[in-house]
């Protein structure tokens, strides 16, 4: 098995180490190809995503994908395309979704027992739209005092999330997919966005759906955890969401996630590169490991993917080896080593 990997930075390098050596716990024969990103790539290739780099990630397929550091207000990055003409990116992290296709980002957050408290049965997987919405990057200073930047929304992409949620809830049997919105103010982008929902809504009699505004959701995920179960939304509410409920069970470390495409596809954590913790040991490695879970799942292993969920469930509820995130005091090596001893 071929699996591209970019380390990133700040916590990324130490949360990938640990993520290789659980993927390789499972036995599998894999063939790990490191692809360089940002200042390494700019090193090797004189460009933080130069065309060679996006060549390589297309023919890996499945890449591990370790966060990015993004300095803020100045992290747009320019691409060169195949056919000469350039396309210009918000960040690097939407660059690499872009430039590879991707097109949703589905995160399933969990709660876990003793450490999830009130919301140890919160079970949600938030499909956030990752092609359109603000983050495309189209937006320009109207003089010095005011800016703008454009909300878009079309109809091939909202109906392509819609149905990419649908089949992911028919196929692992969950009951429900809700479409948050906010429709009574955003009434052409969200509206258009919460139509092709419901037309396609309509294809699947068998799956539940309704609807909800975005802030009336934030609330009620607080209130009733137990409400949502696939959630479908635009590239910011779905970021924004995605992280309240990361929160909610506990740590943003154990939040997973996955950037899917036609033809490749980028495994990474929804949490960023944690500066403030970077080079500690003490960072949370099991966002990363079950994102490479799904990897796993999603490529013919879905036994030893299931294994290295259940591994760590177990480390988590046995309170065996958490890091301070989840009030232990154990590095990242140590919840990664107890991680493999469960598996065994
Ligand atoms: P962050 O997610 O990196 O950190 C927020 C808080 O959560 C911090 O206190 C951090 O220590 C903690 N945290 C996050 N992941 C953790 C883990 N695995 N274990 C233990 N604690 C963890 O968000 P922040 O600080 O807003 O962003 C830091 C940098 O990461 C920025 O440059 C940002 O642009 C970038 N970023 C990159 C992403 C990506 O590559 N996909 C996604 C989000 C942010």
């Amino acid at each position: 098995m071929h699996i591209g990997v970019l380390k990133g930075n700040g916590i990324g390098p130490e949360i990938t180490a640990a993520t290789q050596r659980v993927l390789d716990a499972t036995g599998l024969d894999i063939k790990w190809e490191d692809i360089p990103i940002a200042d390494e790539a700019v090193t090797q290739y004189g460009h933080p995503l130069a065309p060679e780099v996006v060549r390589r990630l297309r023919e890996a397929k499945r890449v591990i994908k370790a966060p990015l550091i993004v300095n803020k207000m100045q992290g747009r990055i320019t691409c060169v395309q195949p056919d000469g003409s350039e396309a210009t990116y918000p960040s690097l992290n939407n660059a690499i979704r872009r430039e590879l296709g991707l097109f949703v980002n589905p995160r399933p957050i969990r709660g876990f027992r003793d450490v999830s408290g009130p919301f140890a049965e919160l079970d949600i997987v938030v499909m956030r739209e990752i092609t359109e919405d603000v983050y495309i990057g189209l937006e320009h200073r109207i003089g010095e005092h005011a800016a703008e930047a454009i909300k878009l929304t079309t109809r091939e992409a909202a109906v392509r999330v819609a149905r990419y949620s649908f089949e992911y809830a028919r196929e692992r049997g969950r009951r429900r997919v809700s479409c948050l919105h906010k429709a009574n103010v955003l009434n052409y982008t969200d509206g258009l966005f919460l139509r092709c929902f419901r037309e396609v809504a309509d294809e699947y009699p068998d799956i539940e759906s309704d609807d909800m505004m975005i802030d009336a959701a934030c609330y009620a995920v607080v209130r009733d955890p137990r409400r949502f179960d696939v959630v479908v939304a635009a590239n910011q509410y779905g970021d924004i969401f995605s992280d309240l409920a990361a929160g909610l069970v506990g740590s943003l470390g154990l939040a997973p996630g996955a950037n899917i495409g036609p033809t490749a596809a980028v495994f990474e954590a929804s949490h960023g590169a944690a500066p403030d913790i970077a080079g500690k040991g003490i960072a949370n490695p099991l966002a990363l490991v079950l994102s490479g879970a799904e990897l796993l799942a999603t490529s013919g292993h879905p036994a030893k993917a299931a294994r290295v969920r259940e591994a760590v469930r177990t480390v988590i509820e046995t309170r065996t080896a958490l890091t301070p995130d989840l009030g232990g005091d154990a590095t990242t090596e140590q919840l990664t080593d107890a991680v493999i001893n469960a598996m065994e």
